[in-house]
């Protein structure tokens, strides 16, 4: 025998114990050896393939745990979006939440209660019950649509696959968090960077029987959409489903006080380790569901939930070297690259300075002993620098004033301060190929064009080979040469090329988004697009004549301030921009702005505010318009349909201005008629 059949020979007789203990493990529920005996013969079977190449080709490991999770899930919508929730990191980020809320609510005596929950660090999903019985199954995907995983998900045994109870309604949403218990993951954590991943790997499996194999638990949090609403808080929702028989998490707890709050969260924090799920804070949901509804959501997240998230982990490292990264908008930030240190789990190389005035303020150099700390999925940062361990040798950082294409950068004056602002910029736009490349990466990402396969790292390999210089480029990618690429074979490039075929067509607003006009913002983009309707509309902008007309008309919209107007100018005043947006429409088919709802009580109106109501305030006021089809301006026009006067300090002016164009003028109590209120 030669050398290589006999590796090969070894490397077999690994795998096939590897794969009896894997059975004796997931299917028998009975291992046969310690947890460290099964680590060992999994790094032996990693070592041999790192050390020969050619073992890999066998592909035997692959089909023992954990095959590359697929992409190839039937997507479907959601009943109602799955959104994100923003994050709270101390007391005051908590007390703003609060105070957010009572002000939305235009309450000021009352307490909200909250329920407390543990924010569980796994995958989530939704399971769609009709007549209690499971038929639904979706990843969260991009929060509109989500995969289809009701096999994999139905392989986790605790998930009722039938609800018995006559009482349960026809239709029932219950969204929960797929997670790997920590001593389960200790098993198989040779194939996985974190039980996160893990749990991700095993719901993606293209065969559900692989997913039976790493055995994965449950929380259920949630709602989706539920008829005939039965539940009045959420704490009864949480008790009722526990009846049903989904698994719920033993801390949920219902506090009332923002004192409750920061002992319920220091009390989780000390008994976190002990756990056997990773969690990474609480979240707390405004309990009464009659106040979630009106508090509503923003377009990413809910208002009536935060996820407060525990204080960051830290750890001491040392700054190799300083580098600076260019983004999408130009700034320039410069990010500490350290000896690797592993913190909260993660190891961690590169953290950030933020810019040029935080290096000044604490003096910070490369050599330099410094703390770093991670907090949840944020970028790790550096905090502070311990002197007492500074080399003498070691010299002031200075920031360089050019950018890394070789232009020059520069920090802009605000304009209402006055100052300075701390970030210095490079203004070449397209013409820096840093930024360049960043606002591809923008342009596929989930909230944009949400392009499956064309990630950050493909968008680097195919800049750097030049199939891609601008977005346009994507849809003529010069497939030939990818197939020569390391990685590629010709399923993942099937799979690109339906991906991008899907996403020529494309909404108004995200399509606005994805251009990538600092300022605006996936919420800004919605007002815009609600604005221009239609693509062709939009494309007035490109015209330097009519532009400031169109921009004057903008300061109408509620949310577009001076701000986004100046940003919006600068952009479309740049030539470059403009040639690159006209290439990218051509291969596009953009859809016209749908409004929801058009039918509701306001559809097709322009409404305007002015004074306080008593009932509600003028946020809610705002949205309870916008959700029934009206929308909102904030100066008087012709445009305009109603002027609804609350009865706290309206401005005279604006009445008598309504009542000369002869206009409806809606008073509070008639505003609370139209409510139903
Ligand atoms: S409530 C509208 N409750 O955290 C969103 N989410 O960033 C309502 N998560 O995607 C989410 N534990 O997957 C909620 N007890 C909990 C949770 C929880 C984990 C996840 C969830 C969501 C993400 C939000």
């Amino acid at each position: 025998m030669n050398q290589k059949s006999k590796i090969i020979d070894i490397y077999k007789k690994k795998i096939n114990l590897l794969k009896k203990h894997n059975k004796l493990y997931f299917n028998n529920d009975s291992p046969a050896v310690t947890d460290s005996e099964y680590d060992n013969l999994k790094k032996e079977i990693f070592n041999l393939e790192k050390k020969n190449n050619f073992l890999n080709k066998l592909n035997l490991n692959k089909k023992i745990i954990g095959s590359p999770p697929s992409n190839k899930f039937k997507k479907v919508k959601h009943l109602k979006p799955m959104l994100s929730l923003s994050n709270a990191f101390d007391k005051k980020d908590m007390n703003d939440f609060i105070s957010k809320i009572n002000n939305f609510l235009n309450i000021k005596n009352e307490k909200i209660e909250f329920s407390s929950e543990p924010k569980i660090d796994g995958i989530s999903a939704t399971l769609v019950y009709e007549n209690g019985v499971l038929n639904k199954g979706l990843s969260r995907g991009d929060g509109a649509i989500g995969e289809d995983i009701l096999e994999n998900l139905k392989t986790i045994r605790t998930i009722p696959k039938k609800i018995k109870d006559g009482n349960v309604p026809t239709l029932l949403e219950i969204r929960g968090e797929i997670y790997i218990g920590k001593k389960d993951f200790d098993k198989i954590k040779a194939n996985f960077a974190n039980p996160r991943n893990a749990a991700g790997g095993s719901l993606r499996q293209k065969n559900p029987k692989e997913t039976s194999k790493i055995p994965l638990k449950y929380f259920a949090y949630g709602f989706g959409v539920i008829k005939p609403m039965i539940f009045n808080t959420q704490t009864e929702f949480l008790a009722k489903i526990k009846k049903w028989g989904f698994s719920i998490n033993p801390l949920s707890k219902l506090v009332k006080s923002s004192e409750e709050i920061e002992s319920r969260h220091q009390y989780i924090d000390s008994v976190r380790s002990s756990l056997d799920y990773d969690i990474d804070g609480l979240v707390y949901k405004v309990n009464d569901l009659k106040l979630q509804s009106r508090l509503g959501s923003t377009s990413n997240s809910p208002r009536w939930a935060i996820a407060y998230k525990f204080s960051a982990e830290k750890a001491f490292t040392k700054i190799k070297d300083i580098v600076i990264q260019v983004g999408r908008t130009g700034a320039i930030t410069p990010v500490a690259k350290v000896e690797p240190v592993t913190v909260g789990g993660v190891v961690v190389s590169n953290a950030t300075l933020h810019n040029e005035d935080e290096i000044n303020r604490k003096d910070i150099r490369i050599g330099d002993t410094v703390q770093i700390q991670r907090a949840g999925d944020v970028i790790p940062q550096v905090v502070s620098v311990d002197q007492s361990k500074r080399d003498q040798n070691t010299k002031k950082y200075i920031f360089p004033d050019k950018c890394l294409c070789g232009g020059t950068t520069q920090k802009e004056i605000n304009k209402s301060t006055k100052k300075e602002d701390a970030v210095r910029r490079c203004l070449k736009g397209y013409d820096c190929d840093y930024i360049a490349k960043e606002k591809l990466k923008h342009i596929v990402s989930k909230d944009a064009f949400n392009i499956d396969g064309l990630g950050k790292k493909v968008i680097d390999q195919f800049w750097d080979l030049k199939l891609i210089r601008e977005p346009s480029d994507i849809f003529t990618i010069n497939y030939n040469k990818v197939e020569n690429l390391e990685g590629w074979g010709k399923l993942s490039i099937s799979n690109l090329k339906k991906a991008i075929d899907k996403s020529i067509n494309v909404e108004l607003d995200r399509f606005i988004f994805s251009v990538g006009i600092r300022h605006i913002g996936q919420e800004n983009a919605k007002i815009l697009a609600g604005f221009f309707q239609s693509i062709d509309k939009f494309s007035k902008l490109f015209y330097e004549k009519n532009r400031k007309i169109i921009l004057r008309n903008l300061i109408d919209l509620d949310g577009i301030g001076e701000i986004q107007i100046n940003s919006i100018n600068n952009f479309c005043s740049n030539n470059k921009n403009i040639e690159i947006l006209e290439r990218l429409i051509k291969k596009l088919k953009i859809n016209n702005f749908r409004t929801q709802n058009k039918k509701g009580k306001f559809s097709n109106k322009t409404i305007m505010f002015t004074g306080g109501f008593e009932k509600m305030s003028r946020s809610e006021a705002k949205s309870i318009v916008e959700i029934n089809g009206g929308k909102v301006l904030g100066t008087i026009s012709k445009k305009l349909d109603i002027l609804i006067v609350g009865n706290s300090k309206p401005t005279k002016k604006k009445v008598e201005q309504a009542k000369k164009l002869n206009m409806r003028i809606v008073k509070e109590s008639e505003w609370y008629k139209i409510l139903d209120l």
